[in-house]
């Protein structure tokens, strides 16, 4: 008797909810001070792969692709990636010219319009976050 009427208790909910008959709802602490105490602390940052230059952070075209747009605007020009999001507004040129480039590579959109321009590559230097890889 009772032998087979083992409850498994792994998972201890905050409180339990209980209706009684009246229609009032009862809630019932069950949070023991030694039980089923998960660590939950876990790694969340990614190691950044040690063949880069120091400082420098790889993305492949796949994460580029993720920030497509005004609210996150990332390119690629000439093998580095650039976080041009507050560049946008600020490109003399109009916010298009940028806007096109977002989440791709924009290295020929940028070399037909600026190779050898001294000022749109001294932009480009400081919006830089790291470098593309495959
Ligand atoms: C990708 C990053 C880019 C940066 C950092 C950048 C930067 C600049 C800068 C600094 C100027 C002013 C140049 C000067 O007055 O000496 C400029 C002008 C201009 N840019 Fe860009 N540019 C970028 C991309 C592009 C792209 C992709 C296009 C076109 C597809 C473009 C089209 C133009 C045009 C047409 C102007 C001339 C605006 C005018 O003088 O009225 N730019 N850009």
């Amino acid at each position: 008797m009772g032998q087979n009427s083992v409850v498994s208790e792994r998972s201890t909910p905050d409180s339990v909810a209980t209706t009684t008959p009246t229609g009032s709802i009862v809630k019932t602490p069950t949070a023991s001070p030694s039980v089923t105490q998960v660590p939950t602390s876990k790694p969340v940052q990614t190691p950044v792969p040690s063949s880069t230059p120091a400082g420098s952070k790889s993305y492949s075209l796949v994460e580029v692709a993720k920030h497509g747009n005004d609210s996150s605007c990332w390119s690629v020009v000439n093998g580095q990636v650039y976080d041009l999001t507050s560049w946008i507004s600020k490109h003399p040129g109009g916010e298009a010219a940028i806007l096109s480039i977002c989440g791709k590579d924009g290295s020929s959109a940028f070399n037909d319009q600026h190779s050898g321009e001294r000022r749109p590559a001294n932009e480009l230097a400081g919006y830089e976050i790291g470098v593309l890889i495959n």
